[in-house]
């Protein structure tokens, strides 16, 4: 994305009101964030109430709309309209292009007074800093690569863990067959691309994903093994229900928490809907890595960005970026959101199996170099290509493309935002 003049103009709007703002006395951290399903705003009602303590007022600017999409829009219309919240909730290289315009606070110093560089994974760092400064706070390590299950439904069916692609296909058809939803999904395109990233994984490998999905080698987006996950995607559509599209991925979850479907494949932050539901891992629901991915973790670490104003309001993003990275916050904060903290030295003694298991691969990954960044939100590769990525799977999914054009698709894509 590149600085126009209007966006610069409007920043510098922006910085005046935040004076104003500040000489009225005003400390209020307006945050814009999109967690607004029942998981999301449990978790983040613990750093509201952490931030009351340290006598900051919280104006709550939620945006509706899984992955953040909307969330974005809404961020670029209030840069552009000189109106920008003091804190955002941001993904992966979201953060790196709205580094780029230099709009950003600089947290280099807390970050150095807390040692933030020793307990963050380097993976991770690589969005939160900008010419080596850091300019973004880790909330938590969410990963995508996970297979969300109603136990009653597996324990009904007999169906055991599937640690294969063909045990997973065979589970679903079992499910199909005895007259419920197989595989609760929403049809929208972050989530389509979510499916999408643990096929690639399953399909390709770690090294596949990297050349494809991070590289965008043309080679690799043209192979029989792309043919084979967009093959492998249409065999998935084939569980998903009649009512799939434009489903909100929650919606989905409390399908799968009701035992109407008996899968669902998402991110951990679906765990949020399970905890805030009562229900427990082991009794009430199956987490498990998608079949062929257990050795590999697809991250998205939200992060909070804060765009530079002065004063009090600084003082106030300050004691925003302590609280968020507070280890005894990002431990509860992560058993409610289902993700794992973005801090290395918490221990996992408050989370249960599932938290316990995404803490224990993380660390796994991270040391052996398969903590790998989720296209889908955003840890890939920037927002356009990303976005090329949205429209041809989804397209594909939904029966607009066949196999073959939807590789002719995403190469030309890929060539015109390359
Ligand atoms: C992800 C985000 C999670 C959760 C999810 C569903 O991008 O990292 O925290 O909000 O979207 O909206």
């Amino acid at each position: 994305m590149r600085p126009t003049i209007l966006m610069r103009t409007c920043l510098a709007v922006l910085f005046a009101w935040c004076l104003i703002a500040t000489r009225a006395g005003a400390v209020e951290v307006e945050v814009l964030h999109w967690w607004t399903a029942g998981g999301e705003a449990a978790a983040l009602g613990i750093l509201k109430d952490r931030l009351k303590e340290s006598g900051i007022d919280w104006k709550d600017v939620p945006v509706a709309g899984g992955g953040g999409t909307q969330a974005m829009t809404v961020l670029r219309a209030r840069v552009t309209s000189g109106n920008p919240p003091v804190a955002v909730q941001m993904l992966g290289f979201d953060i790196v292009d709205w580094a780029e315009l230099g709009v950003l606070a600089d947290l280099n110093e807390t970050a150095a007074a807390e040692h933030w560089d020793r307990v963050i994974p380097a993976a991770i760092q690589r969005f939160s800093k900008a010419d080596g400064r850091w300019i973004a706070v880790p909330v938590d390590v969410h990963s995508v690569n996970w297979v969300w299950a109603n136990q009653a439904l597996l324990d009904e069916l007999k169906i055991a863990q599937p640690r294969t692609w063909k045990d997973f296909i065979a589970a679903l058809k079992k499910v199909k067959d005895s007259g419920r939803i197989a595989l609760a999904h929403g049809g929208q395109p972050w989530q389509d691309a979510t499916l999408f990233d643990s096929v690639v994984m399953l399909t390709g490998g770690p090294d596949f994903y990297r050349q494809a999905l991070i590289d965008l080698d043309s080679e690799a987006l043209d192979s029989d093994t792309m043919r084979e996950v967009f093959d492998r995607m249409l065999v998935l559509r084939g569980f998903v229900d009649d009512n799939f599209s434009g489903r909100d991925w929650n919606l989905a979850t409390a399908m799968v928490i009701r035992g109407e479907a008996a899968f669902q494949v998402m991110g951990d932050w679906v765990k949020g809907e399970f905890i805030t539901a009562g229900k427990v891992p082991g009794k009430d629901f199956a987490c498990f890595r998608f079949p062929g991915t257990e050795n590999t973790v697809l991250f998205n670490s939200d992060q909070f960005v804060m765009f530079r104003v002065g004063g009090e309001m600084r003082e106030a993003q300050l004691k925003l970026a302590t609280a968020i990275m507070n280890p005894k916050f990002q431990s509860a904060f992560s058993v409610i959101k289902g993700s794992v903290p973005a801090r290395t030295d918490v221990p996992d003694a408050d989370f249960d199996a599932c938290g316990k298991q995404g803490m224990a691969d993380l660390a796994r990954a991270d040391a052996a170099g398969t903590l790998i960044g989720s296209m889908a939100h955003g840890h890939a590769a920037p927002a356009a290509v990303k976005n090329a990525f949205y429209d041809v799977i989804t397209a594909h999914f939904n029966g607009e493309l066949d196999t073959e054009e939807a590789i002719e698709e995403l190469l030309d894509a890929v060539e015109s935002v390359r």
